[in-house]
């Protein structure tokens, strides 16, 4: 049976590679489009050197339409979409805004755009837990109210629902599945993909990995008089290898119609909020590596504490983030230890 072609954009990227080496063990043929602007073409090796497949590649940027255009016509039959390209250092977008809504939303309006013309039945969107701001109440669920976002990065993520949700409704002849992460952290556990840092990490796993491995001196955390039971905020960490399974569950529903509604959203989560102090402490026993930390002022714009509910992704998607804690502080340390034996950093 010929295999359904699905395009990933961002597909080097993060989130974008471990979920391509998920669609391709689950027999999907996937072509990926990265401008490689915060990635790394050896993605596809580690991609290959998993699944024994190497993915078409096309570099090329989703903003520039006739590149896409383009990539539709070379490779025929695109049934689904799992648009990762975007830029995402929420301190980056205070800095240029305009850089992170051009990016982020022409490459949605070029996609959506080009899908009726080339037959694309399903969209699946890489949203955030940044849409529902500091919460009123914990776990959040798909139907906790939105807030206004404190960053453009968080903007983008907001307008971009909201574009999906006019397109379909205005009788675009697509559905579309909206993914809610909340904080996607660890690799493959093979090492051999996972998550690039640009510069110094902004985000606190690839910062907590680099101190234990002695490319950073300390570990800041910021804030522990926070009103949370040890006084440090509290996120729930996914395993990144859980969340790229949700995307071939996502994707998998649109192509094969069965979403319920045209626009569907869900909450990627674990629905375990941990604060950063426990998950310092996780790290600690499960690799027995120390990180050296000590306590720091807040950081502007953080949110005290957010964590999922999942229920509607584990009842609707027959989804469930099925890692440890423990499991994922593993594969990230067996990343940063990857990235030091091949000298990268
Ligand atoms: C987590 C916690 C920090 C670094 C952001 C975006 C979100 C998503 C992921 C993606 C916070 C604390 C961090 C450090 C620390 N977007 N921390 N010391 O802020 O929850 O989410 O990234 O692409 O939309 O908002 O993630 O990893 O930056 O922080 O104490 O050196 O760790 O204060 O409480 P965040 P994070």
């Amino acid at each position: 049976m010929e295999k359904t072609r699905i395009l990933v954009t961002g597909g080097t990227g993060y989130i974008g590679s471990h979920t391509t080496v998920e669609l391709i063990n689950a027999g999907f043929d996937v072509v990926i489009i990265d401008n490689l602007s915060n990635s790394n073409i050896d993605s596809l090796d580690g991609i290959e050197a998993i699944t024994g497949v190497r993915p078409a590649f096309v570099k090329g940027d989703c903003t520039d339409f006739a590149t896409l255009e383009k990539l539709f016509a070379d490779y025929p039959g695109i049934k689904g979409i799992i648009n990762f390209a975007a830029s995402k250092a929420v301190g980056e977008s205070v800095e240029k805004p305009l850089l992170y809504y051009r990016n982020n939303l022409t490459t949605l309006i070029n996609l959506l755009d080009l899908m009726p013309r080339f037959g694309v039945k399903g969209f699946v969107f890489s949203s955030s837990c940044t849409v529902y701001g500091e919460p009123d109440e914990n776990p959040v669920t798909e139907n906790t109210p939105t807030k206004k976002a404190t960053s453009p990065y968080g903007n983008t993520k907001k307008i971009s629902e909201d574009i999906i949700v006019d397109t379909v409704a205005s009788g675009a002849p697509f559905r579309s599945i909206i993914l809610r992460y909340f904080n996607p952290v660890g690799a493959h556990p093979s090492a051999l993909i996972g998550e690039l840092p640009n510069g110094v990490p902004q985000n606190l796993i690839p910062y907590l990995t680099q101190t234990a491995i002695g490319i950073r001196k300390e570990l800041s955390v910021f804030g522990n008089d926070y009103p949370t039971p040890d006084g440090s905020c509290i996120r729930d960490f996914i395993n990144v290898v859980d969340l790229a399974k949700a995307h071939v569950v996502a994707v998998r529903r649109l192509v094969e119609d069965k979403t319920l509604e045209p626009v569907e959203v869900f909450n990627l989560g674990t629905g375990n909020g941990v604060s950063v102090l426990e998950l310092i402490d996780t790290f600690e026993k499960s690799t027995g590596v120390k990180v050296p930390h000590r306590i720091a002022p807040r950081r502007a714009g953080d949110i005290i504490q957010v964590w999922a509910d999942p229920t509607r992704a584990n009842e609707v998607l027959g989804w469930k983030a099925e890692s440890t804690l423990a499991d994922t502080m593993v594969s990230a340390w067996k990343w940063q230890q990857h990235l030091r034996e091949k000298g990268i950093m």
